[in-house]
């Protein structure tokens, strides 16, 4: 394995212009990533982890004011809009957290997934002319409404009519109409669904790709995956969904997957599975991966590595035990004890005091500042430097000699908590 990392992120900052003033989106974000490992950014809400992974890939809108992307050594801020769109999919691949943002609800999945491997050139060589696929689709389009009809025949209790079948039923009654009241007319309409009907079977699947498109599916254990493979996205379930937006992404095998809150839409059960289908992908294909979300457990469970974000900045990074069990920067320390933990004995869970801050304007010095209960001159007036703990275990602060002993800091932020309540200031995070 290469000592390069597969991805470098250094000193990135980033704006948004709007009317209102300029949104500072990422002030100062620095991380990477090794090949196959897989690295957890998390945060609260709006501290900048989605434009992070967009601006890696090229698709922010933002406007970028400092910093380098290097992936595989390669510089992707200065790189070209067609470097982009090769890498993304061939080396870089992303999926969203509502896989229907991604997906085309027009085509079926093995259309999407074949489109997406032959833009990359990872299909085999196809064993059939266009012709020959072409009367096959035909004479299969020919055989559906026979096996359908067949089917209600043998089994007509348990038939139950499903979307295609109204439109079939609508176009035979607007067919027998034309006919009777406008054959003239009618001899378009029939000439048009013709023509559609040959376009359409001109896009058949080769059964070579169709059975490399079936096999990827099954790759993410996706039951019945011959049948899922000819579904439309608004047929399957939010979980199928995201595993065909993971077989899709993985089809092109890419060296880094991005996956921005994979599982937050989907209940407990299939969220492990999902989990359980990327950690098998890592070890099966060496895939690295930017795992984003807000779910600690989740990143306790897969990364090997922690980012944590606050207001534009990673503010904090090392292996997951050390972020877990040894923070240093006030705000993860904060953050770590406000997650409720196996036999926990404590009556209410700690908090962290005040607002995360208008990223339109941000507070000077350290973002934390505010809400820090360590916060002095220093911290109001310069941007704290990422001080190396050893090991990778990287934190910002200007004061991590108040921060060796976890408890001590909470019992801090408790003081504080009060302080600002005597006070009558806002203290909920
Ligand atoms: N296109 C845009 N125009 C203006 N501001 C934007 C735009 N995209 C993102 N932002 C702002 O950038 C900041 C970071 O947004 P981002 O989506 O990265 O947050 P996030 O950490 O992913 O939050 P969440 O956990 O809610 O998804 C937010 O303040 C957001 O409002
Ligand atoms: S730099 Fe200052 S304000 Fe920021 S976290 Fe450290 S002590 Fe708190
Ligand atoms: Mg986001």
């Amino acid at each position: 394995m290469s000592t390069t990392p597969l991805l470098q992120v250094t000193d990135l900052k980033l704006h948004f212009p709007t009317d209102e003033g300029d949104v500072r989106a990422l002030e100062s974000v620095t991380f990477d990533i090794g090949e196959g490992e897989i690295f957890g950014l998390v945060g609260e809400s709006g501290s900048g982890k989605s434009v992070t992974s967009l601006t890696v890939i090229g698709l922010s809108t933002g406007k970028i004011d400092n910093g380098e992307i290097f992936f595989e050594g390669e510089e992707l801020i200065s790189a070209s809009e067609e470097r982009m769109r090769d890498l993304r999919g061939n080396d870089i691949s992303m999926i969203f957290q509502e896989p229907m943002t991604a997906l085309n609800p027009l085509y079926t999945v093995e259309k999407q997934i074949h489109e997406v491997m032959s833009l990359h050139d990872k299909l085999p060589p196809a064993d059939r002319g266009a012709v020959e696929r072409m009367y096959i689709g035909m004479r299969s389009s020919l055989a559906r409404p026979f096996s359908k009809l067949h089917s209600i025949a043998s089994n007509p209790t348990e038939y139950r009519p499903n979307g295609n079948d109204i439109l079939a039923i609508f176009m035979l009654f607007t067919a027998w109409l034309l006919l009777s009241k406008a054959p003239i007319f009618s001899i378009f309409a029939i000439a048009f669904l013709l023509a559609a009907w040959l376009l359409s079977s001109m896009n058949t699947l080769d059964s070579v790709h169709h059975d490399v498109i079936v096999e990827r599916l099954r790759d993410v254990r996706i039951p019945n995956p011959s049948a899922v493979a000819k579904m439309y996205p608004h047929e399957l379930s939010g979980g199928m969904r995201q595993r065909v937006m993971i077989a899709m992404m993985m089809a092109c095998e890419p060296k880094l997957l991005i996956a921005d809150e994979p599982t937050t839409a989907l209940d407990v059960t299939i969220q492990s599975q999902i989990v359980e289908l990327m950690k098998d992908l890592r070890k099966t294909k060496g895939t690295a991966i930017l795992l984003i979300t807000h779910d600690i457990g989740l990143v306790a469970e897969m990364c090997e590595k922690v980012g944590v974000m606050y207001a534009g900045s990673i503010v904090e990074q090392g292996t997951i035990d050390e972020i877990l069990n040894s923070p240093r920067m006030p705000y993860t320390i904060g953050l770590m004890h406000s997650i409720p933990r196996i036999r926990d004995t404590r009556e209410a869970l700690p908090i962290i005091p005040g607002q995360v801050p208008d990223p339109i304007n941000l507070p000077s010095g350290c973002k934390f500042h505010p809400r820090c209960p360590f916060a002095d001159a220093k911290c109001v007036s310069e941007y704290p430097p990422a001080v190396d703990l050893g090991g990778g275990h990287v934190a910002s602060c200007h004061h991590l000699e108040k921060t060796t002993e976890m408890s001590e800091v909470q019992d801090a932020f408790d003081r504080f908590v009060e302080e600002l309540e005597s006070k009558g200031g806002e203290t909920l995070a």
